[in-house]
């Protein structure tokens, strides 16, 4: 049952490579920045929550905030992910790599009207309810519409997911979802509503969770509301439990999907619903890497030694914006003695740094770095600050490698002006 899950980066005799396809040739043909995927490791990491979950009737709605570059959904797709939107943009971009209205479960906090009608328009899978008046604006919409929408509420149970305070949604303070101790009497006093059926019970405590308690106990307040809301008369069809299982970006020991399954399914056998999981980062996080070029680097007088990449916060935001921590290799092989060095970016903000006195050789402008497990909200944050153009996007399958999105042109942007 275990999945034999390779890292698909490793030094070989061409210096980095991903799934043996050496990173400098990509970035010789592409150009650097450039975002560069393993097809093998998300299938790999896709199987292994499918597997994990074989025993229970599961569907696996691969969140696309994570990354939805056509490519990697279709591959997804394939292997028979469903999607979770959290937008009218990213409902349609589902549909454009294939999947159906049945397939989507649209979440997120504030969802507009002409979203929603959209939503309901389209009949997507379920619409998750972040609030009552949300509710409310779906039954309008869709009574309006002469549908009836399938809803899920989205309760906060208050629980610590232990990860940065950023990426919680689980707590009181945290403006998602509604009170669980709320909910009951939301379903309750909106179960004759028209235009509204509710078929589920959502939760999503945060992302980047690195132990399976706190996702446990989000399964078990999940089930418990369920199990009330079936002793209410509001019988529902599954339970969402939202993404959030963490990657080991340190090296640290990490949740196995196993152990996943593990924590949560006690809880749902218990209130014995099909469960509905939205991962997003534990399925793509790890197959990514941005290939990046050194453009300059500098020693101050006490010591302290600066690599500037061609890559920055506008490529990869994750450091800025959560200080956060991503490997860094050089892409070709060096012998030279080990020293530290801050790795930063070229915008002009000092939170623009990938990573500070990080060990590596001696580096020199034009060597090729590696920053890794970078392909879940990577590229999907790339912006065109200071006028920098969104990266391409490289596919390596099966020792073969494709461009799966090219490099924005200036052109491609100023086309919106006048
Ligand atoms: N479902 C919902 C309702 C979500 O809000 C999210 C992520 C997911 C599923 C997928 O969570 P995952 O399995 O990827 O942890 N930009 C941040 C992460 C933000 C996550 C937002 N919500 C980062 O770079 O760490």
């Amino acid at each position: 049952m275990r999945t034999h899950v390779s890292a698909p980066y490793s030094q070989g005799k061409h210096g980095l490579a991903c799934d043996g396809v050496a990173l400098a040739a990509i970035a010789h043909d592409v150009g650097t920045p450039v975002f560069v995927y393993s097809a093998q490791a998300i299938r790999d990491a896709y199987t292994g929550i499918d597997r994990a979950f074989a025993d229970y009737p599961h569907a696996i709605h691969y969140a696309l905030k994570a990354n939805s570059t056509l490519a990697l959904l279709r591959l997804l797709r394939g292997l028979g992910s469903r999607a979770d939107a959290n937008s009218g943009g990213e409902i349609r971009v589902a549909f454009r790599a294939g999947f159906g209205p049945a397939d989507i479960v649209f979440t997120g906090v504030g969802k507009t009207r002409d979203e929603l009608e959209f939503a309901v328009a389209q009949d997507v899978g379920t619409i998750n309810a972040e609030s009552p008046g949300e509710l409310d604006r779906i039954a309008a919409v869709a009574a309006a519409a002469g549908r009836t929408a399938r809803v899920a509420l989205r309760v906060n149970p208050d629980i610590d997911a232990k990860t940065h305070a950023n990426i919680s949604t689980g707590l009181r303070i945290n403006k998602f979802g509604v009170a669980l101790e709320d909910a009951r009497a939301i379903y309750r006093d909106r179960r004759d509503v028209k235009g509204l059926r509710f078929t589920g019970v959502h939760v999503h405590i945060g992302s980047q969770i690195t132990s399976a308690e706190p996702l446990q106990r989000a399964a078990h307040a999940l089930a418990g509301i369920a199990i009330e809301l079936r002793d209410d008369g509001v019988p529902l069809e599954h339970v969402d439990l939202g993404g959030g299982l963490g990657i080991p970006y340190e090296g640290q020991p990490m949740i196995a999907p196993s152990e996943y399954a593990a924590a949560v399914l006690p809880a749902l056998r218990r209130c014995g619903l099909p469960v509905v999981l939205e991962p997003g980062r534990a399925i793509v996080g790890r197959s990514g890497a941005l290939v990046s070029r050194v453009v300059d680097t500098k020693q101050n007088p006490d010591g302290r030694r600066f690599a500037v990449l061609d890559a920055g916060m506008t490529e990869l935001m994750r450091p800025a914006l959560y200080g956060s921590y991503h490997r860094i290799e050089p892409v070709e092989p060096r012998q030279a003695a080990v020293s530290q060095w801050d790795i930063v970016g070229p915008i002009c903000e000092s939170s623009d740094a990938f990573g500070r006195e990080r060990d590596m050789p001696l580096l020199e402008v034009g060597d090729l770095v590696a920053v890794l497990d970078t392909g879940a909200y990577g590229a999907v944050m790339g912006s065109n600050y200071n006028r920098r153009l969104l990266s391409p996007e490289v596919l390596v399958d099966d020792g073969a490698w494709t461009v799966i999105r090219r490099r924005q042109t200036l052109d491609d942007v100023l086309a919106l002006e006048s």
